[in-house]
């Protein structure tokens, strides 16, 4: 998807201003491809003017209780980019958690700020952070949560800010996802989810073949099913990376571990080892299939140096869409209050405005 390809008119998007970001799927489709279309748009007017002071003065707080290279650059220096200021705020910096609630540290920061961006282990404090605060707050990925006894998946994980930047890379790629097959292969939860969530709800098939240990959950299964019935698409779920790349337009996977102790991550690396998306597995989608991965890559691991440094493979540009998704993202939900003075930002202005 290039500017010359985007809708002629950009939609109104002032509906956009002061919702949630918790979950793509509390989205439209309809609504999912406009905030593409605004990224697309900003990108092209970042490659002749990288500062678009649509925020100036405004402040987005960012919360990390784990580490980040894109998520925490992307979105600090997209709200440098758009003229605001942003705050990386890391647990013993700020009151969160231990000596204050979920709801007051909320209601305190949406006093100081215009939108609160949240990476947490739990997402059940990020649901709590948002029920209590009073400015936008987006999803900077949240952890499945397990019972400890039974390893039982008591809360799906998420990254709908990632996974919607995969959507608009495939659109800038190919210039729809409505058709297009993808495969998931590999550990599956988190990005996999969101990944297969997105894409479906856009209108391609899907295909996956995860380990038992991170399956496509029934929970999941259902709601790409459902995004899938209003397309006329499918859903093929199989043990087989093989059989879950064949004809597939796009390939994904991610990192086999995060945050397991050392024998845990050993058992993952082995309950995972073939689902390894390697040049062979590659052959069996189609001639020109794309490789896609969130990063960080253990390269070698889930994917060899021979496919993410191949021409198929695309995370670099990925990574750098994380940024451009993001700003628009930023802008809808912040919203401006007048037109900027600068006649360049008046078509993307006057669409925040109407
Ligand atoms: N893909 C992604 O979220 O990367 P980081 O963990 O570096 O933020």
């Amino acid at each position: 998807m290039t500017p010359s390809n985007t809708r002629p008119n950009l939609p109104a998007l002032a509906k956009y201003r002061g919702r949630h970001y918790l979950d793509d799927q509390d989205y439209s489709a309809e609504e999912l491809l406009e905030l593409i279309d605004l990224a697309v748009r900003l990108k092209a007017l970042w490659r002749t003017r990288p500062f678009t002071p649509f925020l100036l003065g405004k402040s987005l707080a960012m919360i990390f209780d784990q580490g980040s290279t894109r998520t925490r650059v992307s979105f600090e220096t997209g709200m440098y980019e758009l003229g605001g200021h942003a705050l990386y705020l890391r647990p013993g910096e700020i009151h969160l958690p231990g000596k204050e609630s979920v709801g007051d540290t909320a209601r305190a920061l949406s006093v100081f700020n215009n939108a609160i961006e949240m990476r947490y282990c739990d997402p059940r404090v990020l649901t709590e952070f948002a029920a209590g605060a009073e400015v936008p707050v987006i999803n900077g990925m949240v952890l499945t949560v397990r019972d400890p006894q039974t390893g039982k998946i008591l809360v799906h994980g998420s990254h709908p800010a990632q996974s919607m930047t995969d959507a608009m890379t495939v659109m800038e790629k190919r210039g729809r996802i409505e058709g297009l097959t993808i495969a998931w292969v590999g550990v599956a939860e988190d990005v996999g989810w969101s990944d297969v969530l997105t894409f479906s709800r856009l209108g391609a098939n899907v295909r996956v073949a995860a380990p038992k240990h991170s399956p496509l959950t029934d929970d999941v299964c259902r709601k790409v099913r459902a995004n899938c019935d209003k397309w006329g698409t499918s859903l093929h779920v199989t043990d087989d990376p093989v059989d879950a790349v064949t004809t597939a337009d796009v390939v994904f996977t991610q990192m086999w571990w995060w945050d397991e102790d050392d024998a845990e991550k050993e058992r993952y690396m082995t309950l995972s080892q073939p689902f390894q998306v390697n040049e062979d597995l590659m052959r069996h989608a189609a001639p020109d299939a794309m490789f896609m991965h969130c990063l960080p890559a253990q390269r070698g691991q889930e994917v060899t140096d021979a496919v993410i440094d191949s021409p198929a493979s695309v995370v670099w540009d990925e990574a750098e869409n994380r940024k451009h998704f993001q700003k628009g993202l930023l802008l809808a939900l912040i919203g401006i209050d007048d037109l900027p003075a600068d006649p360049d930002l008046h078509e993307i202005g006057r669409a925040l405005l109407s």
